[in-house]
């Protein structure tokens, strides 16, 4: 791949850090590294790429010149930074939910809609981590038998909420084995050894914003908007990989079998279903790698004939900051330079 000068907005947070060993695993090799963050790290280092890089305070002329600026900060710093840089001919790939929505973004999962990138006008948005879980693990169904309903049950790794969520969860988990008094400032009731029905606010039907993301950028993504979901998200102690438990009523019958064999060969997918060995999807095993694992498929034992035959549930898991962020926007940007 050709040399690029490439930057990072939000480089010392938890997606940012993963970005850069991305970056090198998928094969860039920068001419120029700006790492951009907020004052509170201007002048830390970074290493990547064999050498040391300076953190800057982000400061919008360092854009120029720029081939490549990946996002990896909260909406309102995407929102104040991001569109300048696109202005300046640089292209953005963004993994905030800022401009996920916005008709003139393109909202890209590269195992998904890989055509959508054509119609960047240089900003593209990395969905939501969840949304692009369950995406990537249904994918090659939907191309077989058309999804027309989802039910989706999430366990969310408290890395969804960055650096910070991480580090509450560890340091809830050592106060509570030493008895000391937790400190809690991320989520809104202590996270070890409790889960949380609660990601972003309620909406007048009682839905989480995390919720609504499921339908709204996959109606998006699949170029569907009579997609139906019905999700409910849920924080969970773990670490950094997200689980999801999905039953999916088809337009066209399907077996298990049939979609077993489907996403045996699915890009971006590791089928991994031998109930009978106990192998099935969990979040240790699929912590710090890029695919996404499915297993546990199988009939949807409450659907009526003939819907049975059009229904299938199933369990996933994969990374939250490697495929549910950093991944797939270097993807995108793959996509976009190779
Ligand atoms: P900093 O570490 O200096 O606060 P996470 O979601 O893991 O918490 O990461 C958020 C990222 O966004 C961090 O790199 C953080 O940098 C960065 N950030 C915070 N404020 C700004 C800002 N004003 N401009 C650019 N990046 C920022």
């Amino acid at each position: 791949m050709k040399q690029l000068n490439i930057g990072i907005l939000g480089a010392t947070g938890a997606v940012g850090r993963q970005m850069l060993t991305v970056l090198q695993e998928q094969g860039f090799s920068p001419k120029d590294l700006r790492l951009f963050a907020g004052p509170r790290s201007a002048g830390s280092r970074l290493s990547a790429f064999g050498q040391e890089w300076t953190v800057e305070e982000t400061d919008p002329a360092r854009f120029q010149g720029l081939d490549l600026l990946l996002g990896a900060a909260e909406n309102d710093i995407a929102k104040k930074y991001l569109p300048l840089a696109a202005e300046m001919g640089v292209q953005v790939v963004d993994n905030s939910s800022a401009f996920r929505l916005d008709p003139e973004v393109p909202l890209v999962i590269p195992e998904i809609n890989p055509e959508d990138v054509k119609s960047a006008k240089g900003l593209i948005a990395n969905p939501n981590c969840a949304t692009i879980i369950a995406l990537t693990a249904v994918g090659a169904l939907h191309r077989y038998a058309r999804i027309r309903r989802m039910i989706v049950s999430t366990y969310q790794a408290v890395s969804g909420a960055g650096k910070d969520g991480i580090d509450e969860l560890l340091n809830q988990v050592t106060a509570m084995a030493e008895g000391t008094p937790l400190s809690q400032k991320v989520f809104q009731y202590p996270i070890a050894y409790n889960l949380i029905p609660q990601i972003g606010g309620f909406d007048e039907l009682g839905y989480s914003s995390e919720e609504m993301k499921m339908q709204n950028e996959g109606r998006k993504m699949l170029h569907d908007d009579s997609l139906l979901v019905n999700c409910t998200c849920v924080r969970v102690p773990i670490l950094r990989s997200h689980s999801e438990s999905i039953t999916l009523e088809f337009e066209k019958e399907i077996t298990p079998e049939k979609a077993r064999e489907l996403l045996a060969e699915a890009p971006g997918v590791k089928l991994w279903d031998v109930p009978e060995e106990q192998k099935y999807p969990m979040p240790l095993l699929t912590s710090d790698q890029d695919l996404v694992y499915v297993g546990r498929i199988r009939r949807d034992l409450s659907a009526p004939k003939p819907l049975y035959d059009r229904s299938l549930s199933l369990f996933c898991c994969a990374d939250q900051i490697r495929k549910g962020a950093a991944t797939n926007a270097v993807q995108i940007a793959k996509l976009l330079f190779e």
